[in-house]
């Protein structure tokens, strides 16, 4: 998804911009572009492709100021050109602006401006933006104020946008506005920044504050200030990003995925970290909801898409099994337009890393609107759906940079794990004692996670023999069947072959047929009281030639025999197994797609956080 960068300060400003848009580079683009101010004039340089081409472009060109705008594209209106990248400008070079987002009256926008006779040299709605702006701020009441027009401007937009936005008269200045999609403000001394995301300036500064819908910062030297769209001041708390840059390098590694798999035993320490009290009870204290309302809830739902959605799935079996309350998990792109049955008794658990993923944070403004109990899981701190839920529970992941999720995934199980204790805990449905064993039991799992990491050359191997193979099965049963969706996930979306995961039960009512000799079928059969159930599931594949790669829990000698590979994992109970076969997963599908010599990092076609519906 689009990035966005904004600066003024002392320092040059073409610098911090494009450093800024190579921290942004893992969300995901297909051209990039800046603007600068220098000496009174818009610099404008913008290429299609990664930003290498952009440097190209920009080499031997002499650009100072020390005001700077810069965006890397996700096509959506217009193809992946010179022309249609950011920024865009009005008729006379004198507006730039950068966007993410979908304007959605675009159409009627850039009809209105050619009528009025604007040259539009580009397929974007957001060129629209930057001559709107341009009429605004030559006449009628806001003209000659910057922040004036651009408010003006964003009350006539429909539908989502971040915008951000320099003009060649105001050397002091850098306006930003958003609707549906983040943007933060990064406050440093004597200078202060604008991006999606706060990984694009944390090593400038760690002090933020994230925008609410529909507001304005104008952006200065000496400090901020933010507007509603009628221009009202509207207070704000800062964040302070506790985590730094070296979260966000690749410290070695080939690519971010490798390193963040590697960084998941810590992942998940922080995640369960300082959890509970001496007297055993949990500390979820964020969620700042009195006993009476938790006892009260008669339903949950969890709501998330892809990776999020398999995690889903795993925590309601948690909170099935220890709360005995209903559980459903929808994808979120589905939940709002079935129209579920919701009321204030009814608790969504609301799963995203980014916290901006459209499609969820949709199904939380419904889910609010029919007065349901709304808490965010995810990773990123004053993101939307943290913002507009009734409470946040964060993972504490740091940051994924690696469009595949990996670690996020890994500590939103652990977190659905500790929202299921908890709300067990005070609806009485488990006794403390039960409750602390079960938290021991998560808190075993880092050291688990390091032994498992440390056994995964055999895994690789097997990766690299399976790489030529265009279709690959995975199967599972209860917690299994999650993970087994997870693992032909990654696969599919890291190495483009046709993966596809289901419940081991279901094979014979139909995909069976899909089993040829030396189909690659990777059974997720750890000790679990559903396995000899599993075992028949095997022998029945097996029967059909598929080739079994099974992942089984140490010592248990039940599947080997059905087994052309075996892949061991320490033993844990069953319900927390989805922690650990997580890895192997993930180590499969990278080492698959590395074989094929593909980019684990950034997969074809996605990005990062996906901020259209
Ligand atoms: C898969 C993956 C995606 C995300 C999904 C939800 O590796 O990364 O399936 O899990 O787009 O994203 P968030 O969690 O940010 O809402």
């Amino acid at each position: 998804m689009c990035g966005i960068v904004g600066y003024v300060g002392a320092a040059p400003a073409l610098d911090v911009v494009l450093e800024g848009l190579r921290r942004l580079e893992y969300r995901g683009y297909d051209s990039a572009g800046v603007a600068v101010l220098d000496d009174a004039q818009l610099q404008v340089e913008r290429r299609a492709g990664k930003l290498a081409n952009l440097d190209a472009a920009l080499a031997g060109r002499q650009v100072n100021g020390t005001l700077g705008i810069g965006h890397t594209r996700w096509a959506t209106h217009g193809p992946p050109t010179d022309r249609n990248a950011h920024p865009h400008t009005d008729c006379s070079g004198a507006v730039a602006v950068v966007h993410n987002g979908t304007i959605e009256n675009f159409a009627e926008l850039r009809d209105g401006l050619e009528r009025r006779g604007h040259e539009l040299a580009s397929d974007t709605d957001t060129e629209a933006v930057a001559h709107l702006i341009e009429e605004r701020y030559a006449d009628g009441p806001t003209a000659g104020d910057l922040a004036a027009s651009v408010r003006s401007v964003c009350r006539d937009l429909d539908g989502s946008f971040v915008l951000v936005v320099a003009h060649r008269d105001h050397p002091d200045l850098v306006i930003g506005a958003r609707r549906n999609l983040p943007l933060v403000v990064g406050i440093g001394e004597g200078e202060n920044f604008l991006a999606s995301d706060v990984t694009a300036f944390i090593s400038h500064t760690r002090e933020a504050r994230a925008l609410d819908q529909d507001q304005l910062v104008e952006l200065r030297r000496d400090g901020v200030r933010v507007t509603d769209l009628d221009g009202n001041e509207v207070p704000g708390e800062t964040f302070h990003v506790d985590w730094d840059t070296a979260a966000a390098e690749k410290a070695g590694y080939e690519y971010f995925m490798l390193k963040e798999i590697q960084e998941q035993p810590e992942a998940v320490s922080q995640t369960i970290g300082g959890r509970i009290a001496a007297n055993g009870k949990l500390l979820l204290d964020e969620l700042s909801i009195s006993d009476e309302d938790v006892r009260d809830f008669d339903k949950v739902f969890f709501v998330a898409c892809g990776s999020a959605y398999h995690s889903s799935i795993v925590g309601k079996y948690a909170i099935e099994r220890w709360c005995r309350l209903p559980v459903e998990v929808e994808m979120a792109s589905e939940f709002r337009y079935r129209d579920p049955v919701l009321d204030k008794d009814t608790l969504v658990i609301a799963v995203s890393q980014s916290g901006e993923t459209a499609d969820t944070l949709e199904a939380v403004r419904h889910a609010r609107q029919q007065r349901a109990w709304v808490m965010a899981i995810t990773n990123t701190v004053g993101s939307s759906i943290a913002r507009e839920s009734n409470a946040a529970f964060y993972t504490r992941g740091g940051p994924e940079i690696a469009v595949a999720s990996t670690k996020a995934t890994m500590t939103q199980l652990a977190a659905v794990y500790l929202v299921g204790l908890f709300l067990a805990q005070v609806r009485g449905t488990r006794e403390d004692d039960e409750v602390r064993s079960h938290f021991h039991d998560l808190a075993t799992i880092p050291e688990l996670l390091r032994d498992v990491l440390g056994r995964m050359d055999g895994t690789r191997k097997l990766a690299r023999e399976l790489a030529n193979e265009e279709r690959v099965l995975f199967l599972g049963r209860h917690v299994g069947y999650p993970m087994a969706l997870e693992g032909a996930l990654k696969l599919k979306e890291l190495a483009y072959v046709s993966a596809e995961g289901m419940p081991a039960g279901e094979i014979k009512h139909g995909p069976i047929a899909l089993i040829e000799k030396g189909t690659p079928v990777v059974v997720l059969a750890t000790r679990h009281a559903l396995q000899p159930k599993l075992v028949t599931n095997i022998q029945e594949i097996r029967a059909r030639g598929a080739r079994t790669i099974v992942i089984a829990t140490d010592g248990d000698d039940t599947v080997a025999p059905y087994a052309d590979h075996l892949i061991r994992l320490p033993d844990t109970k069953s319900l927390l197994s989805p922690l650990l076969m997580l890895v192997p997963l993930q180590v499969l599908a990278a080492e698959f797609a590395m074989a094929r010599g593909l980019d684990i990092d950034q997969p074809r076609n996605l990005a990062k956080s996906v901020t259209v519906e």
